[in-house]
């Protein structure tokens, strides 16, 4: 076999196997076989470095890094979405489609996906080979990031990722995703910065933000961020199914990483269920939501409602409650943990944040204490991370 040849099945196969471990979460080979074919990939190219391809995994973290960011026009506007606040909201919503549909009782189903708090990007694919990657901006001019979008692993450098996919690669598609920041990962992060005495993370969302406008792609690549994609934003030379259920499908067929936790709701009845229990559960998952995206599933029908001033009527944001409160720092307290650490704790004043009553949080240690120059009787900003423990 040529060098050529063998570069092209190495980058295939390490690109599946990816695929496997990053949004199938089901590997099929062990990770020192996956080195194996990486190191071989890696020795081919620098042997012959003119037969380097843009979807090659090498290309993650090589990359120069930038002088400032190109400025991209998008295919489209990527759009923003009408908020709602609770169930009556939602039935106002419902209630003012139907007043433009021949048949305001039309059955309609509807798509519910996790509103993820992270950051949009548009990804385009030209021949099925992921080309550029955006940032939203302003909705229409956004900046290229396709450097660091490359970093992420789950991001798929070649569509369909399968290579015995039925599909066959269209000439362009543009997708649109929200890149997040896992919270596992994120606590590793930030734990990791403790131990060296750097200052904390605010929170995931900022720091996805500021890893994706890295100018150094290798900076990027250090910070553990994925996505989750849910739109065609254009499409050419391939049939979009109707239904935005169907349109998941599509998505996760050609490879791209699809929230496992959007659900089809035939009434709008369970849409408001669904909303009720995430309330319950954004707590116990690994990403960060702040509500839920509501989508007529007939998306001819619902890209026909056109729009209220700049947002779409087919789809509404049901925002979850805040969970972020001010209160007043009572008195800072040192418990002893199993291991014998010294663990500062904040006494607060009693404040209710998305149903729970906090009195407690954790202050990381003094030193975080100090630069933040936090002093008894201050108002401080609490964020309720997780479940708390009464
Ligand atoms: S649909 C016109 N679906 O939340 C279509 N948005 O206001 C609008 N978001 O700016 C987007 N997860 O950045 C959609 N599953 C999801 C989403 C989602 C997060 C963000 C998106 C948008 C905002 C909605």
């Amino acid at each position: 076999m040529t060098s050529e040849a063998r570069i092209k099945q190495l980058t295939e196969e390490i690109n599946y196997h990816l695929y496997r471990y990053h949004v199938l979460d089901s590997p099929i080979i062990s990770d020192a076989e996956y080195d194996e074919l990486y190191r071989e990939l890696l020795a081919l190219e620098e042997s012959h470095p003119d037969l380097v391809t843009p979807d090659s995994p090498t290309q993650r973290a090589g990359a120069e890094p930038l002088v400032a960011f190109e400025k991209v026009t998008h295919p489209a506007p990527i759009l923003s979405l009408a908020n709602a606040f609770n169930e009556e909201d939602l039935r106002a919503w419902r209630t003012r489609i139907g007043r433009l549909l021949p048949n305001p009782d039309l059955r309609l189903d509807y798509v519910v996906e996790p509103k993820l708090d992270g950051l949009t990007v548009v990804l385009t694919y030209q021949d099925g080979i992921f080309v550029q990657g955006a940032t939203r901006g302003n909705g229409v001019v956004g900046e290229n990031i396709t450097k660091n979008l490359r970093t992420i692993d789950s991001l798929p450098r070649r569509i369909p990722v399968d290579p015995n996919s039925d599909l066959t690669p269209p000439p362009t598609i543009v997708i649109r995703g929200e890149v997040f920041f896992p919270l596992d990962k994120f606590e590793v992060l930030n734990a990791a910065r403790l131990a060296a005495g750097d200052p904390l993370y605010m929170n995931p969302r900022n720091t996805a933000a500021g890893s994706l406008r890295q100018l150094d792609p290798a900076k990027t690549a250090e910070r553990s961020l994925t996505l989750y994609c849910y739109d065609f934003i254009t499409w050419e030379g391939i049939a979009l199914p109707d239904q935005q259920w169907e349109r998941l499908d599509l998505l996760r067929r050609l490879g791209f990483p699809v929230s496992p936790d959007n659900v089809y709701c035939q009434r709008i009845e369970q849409v408001a269920g669904i909303y009720q229990q995430w309330i319950e559960k954004r707590n116990q998952i690994n990403y960060e939501v702040d509500g839920v995206v509501v989508k007529i599933n007939d998306r001819p029908l619902a890209d026909s409602l056109g729009f209220s001033g700049k947002d779409p009527r087919g789809s509404i944001a049901m925002k979850f409650p805040a969970q972020e409160k001010t209160t007043k720092l009572l008195d800072v307290q040192v418990n002893v943990g199993r291991t014998g650490i010294l663990a500062p704790a904040a006494v607060l004043e009693a404040v209710e944040i998305g149903g729970v009553i906090v009195r407690n949080a954790t202050l990381h240690n003094y030193d975080e204490i100090d630069r933040k120059d936090i002093r008894i009787g201050d108002t401080v900003l609490v964020k309720r991370a997780g479940d708390v423990i009464p």
